[in-house]
């Protein structure tokens, strides 16, 4: 029987990485250790469950590429990105829920006009015209020339860029709201889709028998100078699979009352900014 390696042993490795002059690097590089190296000790690793997992990081190494990063899915299936998302942007009074951005957000799309629709005359799908109000959160304010940068899978559950048959930047498109803060847009009808499950995530999630669903949704970025960014997406209200996103995103602040007009829908969907640092989020994915 091994015997249990003493404390003496992290102290000297956290000895070893106290000179780091940036102070942030150098107490997340202490926290880390430290954490490693309780779970290391707690999980008591054996020889094959470490060679497994080096061997696990190569395997989503060798599956990330321009268009797809593995440590991003796999961040997003242990609630991870969420989680950050919460603690850096989330707050309990916040009526409209803030989301992961997800590994499909490319920046540059196209600005279209005033209810122009995201969506190809021939994408198949439902349609649903979307409009609401762009406003400051603490004065009701309403915010002109805010940009809402929106994108949505098409209806065989595939973002643009994971399929040829799609026009390239199909199903995105950025708008201005005018001078009352309104915007207007027609996009598909969301649906229920799979992440992609073909890599090491993918068997991971087999082995917690997580289907790899994602509720239906639309993602959406709102912007404006002075206003901190919010990143959210809409769920649509009363869809049972809201319960199980299998990225820990979807919630009840995030619904939109999708309601039916002929064979079409119709959503009024508010967005509150704070005010703040507008910034936005680095794309996982090229322009
Ligand atoms: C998405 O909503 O596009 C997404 C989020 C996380 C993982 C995969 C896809
Ligand atoms: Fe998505």
């Amino acid at each position: 029987m091994s015997t249990s390696p003493n404390q003496e042993f992290t102290e000297k490795v956290l000895k070893a990485y106290s000179d780091i002059d940036n102070p942030r690097l150098k107490s997340v590089i202490s926290i880390l250790i430290k954490h490693l190296h309780a779970c290391v000790k707690e999980m008591r690793v054996t020889d094959q469950e470490w060679e497994f997992a080096w061997d696990f990081m190569k395997r989503m190494a060798e599956k990330t590429s321009p268009l797809g990063n593995e440590f991003l899915f796999f961040a997003d299936v242990m609630g991870l990105s969420q989680l950050i998302e919460i603690l850096n942007h989330g707050e309990q009074e916040q009526p409209v829920g803030v989301a992961l951005l997800g590994p499909f957000f490319r920046a540059d799309a196209p600005f279209r006009e005033r209810g122009a629709s995201i969506a190809s005359d021939d994408a198949p799908g439902a349609r649903v015209r979307i409009s609401g109000r762009v406003f400051e959160f603490e004065s009701n304010a309403p915010i002109e020339g805010a940009i809402l940068d929106i994108w949505q899978a098409a209806a065989n559950g595939l973002y643009e860029n994971q399929d040829e048959q799609q026009p390239d930047y199909h199903l995105r498109g950025r708008f201005r709201t005018d001078k009352n803060g309104t915007f207007e847009l027609i996009a598909l009808m969301p649906t229920t889709y799979r992440i992609p499950d073909d890599g090491p995530v993918g068997e991971f999630l087999k082995i917690a028998k997580r289907p790899p669903i994602r509720p239906a949704h639309i993602h959406v970025i709102v912007s404006a100078p002075g206003y901190e960014t919010l990143v959210t997406q809409i769920f649509v209200k009363g869809d049972p699979d809201i319960e199980d996103d299998v990225v820990f995103t979807a919630s009840q602040n995030m619904v939109g009352d999708f309601k039916p007009e002929g064979d079409a829908f119709r959503l009024t969907y508010d967005f509150p900014l704070k005010r703040g640092i507008s910034t936005m989020p680095k794309a996982p994915i090229p322009a």
